[in-house]
Formats: structure tokens, sequence, C-alpha cells
């Protein structure tokens, strides 16, 4: 997988996946007040104007290290709802990961981004292998996969860390050449 000095931006239907901006603060905190998104992501379990802040300048340094971090961004206003990641795992595999803060869910933000990341790293960069981990009790996670073409292949045991607890992840993936 070739590796990106910068972020393009990608349409995604009624969303349009970008990189973050200072002006996103308002979603980090939204994101912040979940229970679960701080846990299995940089964003700050306590919300500060400052640690909003670091979140944002953070991602802007991860493409060097082959890690994309675009915020799910409305195509209508461009107020962010949410975040969609691709992490690259090798020269063929990549995983792709994303969270929306709760006042965005249920509006097709996450299977929009889903769509538009996958078609990204099948395309551009020509990932074969694109795998995305879902805990088992994760119900609108696994439909967002399914929606957007990701197969089940299994249950991965101990897979993660959430929180500091190792957890079974199922493992989904999508390949560039379908089969
Ligand atoms: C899971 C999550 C990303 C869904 O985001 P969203 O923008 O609300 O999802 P969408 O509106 O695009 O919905 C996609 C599909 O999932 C379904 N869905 C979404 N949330 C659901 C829920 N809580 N329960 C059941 N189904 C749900 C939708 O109905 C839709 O299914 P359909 O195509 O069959 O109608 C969001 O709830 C979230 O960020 N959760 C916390 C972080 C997280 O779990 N990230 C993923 C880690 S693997």
């Amino acid at each position: 997988m070739d590796t990106l000095r910068d972020l393009p931006v990608l349409p995604a239907g009624d969303y349009v996946l970008r990189r973050w901006e200072l002006t996103d603060l308002a979603v980090v905190e939204e994101a912040a007040q979940d229970p679960y998104i701080p846990l299995v992501n940089t964003v700050p379990a306590r919300y500060t104007r400052d640690a909003g802040i670091a979140f944002v300048e953070r991602q802007w340094g991860r493409p060097a290290s082959g890690l994309y971090p675009f915020a799910i961004a409305r195509a209508v206003d461009g107020r962010a709802v949410g975040h969609a990641g691709l992490r690259a795992l090798g020269p063929d595999r990549a995983s792709v990961g994303y969270w929306v803060a709760p006042p965005g869910r249920r509006a097709g933000a996450a299977a929009a981004a889903l769509r538009a990341i996958t078609a990204w790293g099948h395309g551009e960069l020509a990932v074969a292998r694109l795998e995305l981990h879902v805990e088992p009790w994760n119900t609108g996670s696994q439909r967002t996969a399914e929606s957007c073409g990701y197969q089940r292949e299994g249950l991965m045991r101990d897979w993660m860390r959430v929180g500091g607890e190792l957890r079974d992840a199922f493992m989904y993936t999508a390949l560039r050449t379908p089969r």
C-alpha cells in the first residue's frame, strides 16, 4: 500500500470525508460524552478545550505513519458528526474504523462514510483486504459493516483492548476482488 502525505476529500452521499479542523471541536465534545467512543479511540474521556484541540492536532500528523483519519462532515453545512479512519497493516491489508457522536446517529452517516473509505481503500490505495473489528454486542456497527458489503469471517478471541480489558471481536472483511 502506498503512503500518502495528504488526505484527499472523499464525497460520501449526504456527507463528505475530509481532514479534521479546529472548527470541529463541538463533535469531539459530543463524542467525549459517549461511554464507548473514548475507550476505542483517542477522543478524550474528559473534554476540555485544550484536550479537544490536542485531539484534532494529533490527527494531522498521522498520514505519515500510514493512518488516515477523516472527519465525517455533513455535505450541506460542513458540520462534523463523526470520524472514519483507515490504518495500513501491511502491503495488502488495512483496518478501518469509525464513530458517530450520539446527536448524529441513525441518519446514515456511518454507512455513507464506510462506503466511501472502502471504495478509496480498494481504489486509490489498492488495498486487497480491508478489515473491521466489531465487538459481538455492537449490533449497530455490525449492521453498518454488513450494509457496506463486509462479510463476517469469525470471532477473534481476546482480540483488542477496550478500556484496558481484552475483548473478543468479530472479524469483518471486504476484499478488493470479491469472491
Ligand atoms: C455504530 C455507529 C457507528 C453507527 O453509526 P450511525 O451513523 O448511527 O449508523 P447508520 O445510521 O449509518 O446506520 C447503519 C446501519 O446500522 C443500523 N444501526 C445503527 N445503529 C444501530 C443500533 N444502535 N442498533 C441497531 N441497528 C443500528 C442502521 O439501522 C443501519 O442499518 P440498515 O442499513 O439495515 O438500515 C454509532 O452508533 C457509533 O459511533 N457507536 C459508538 C462507536 C462504535 O461502536 N464504533 C464502531 C466500532 S467497531
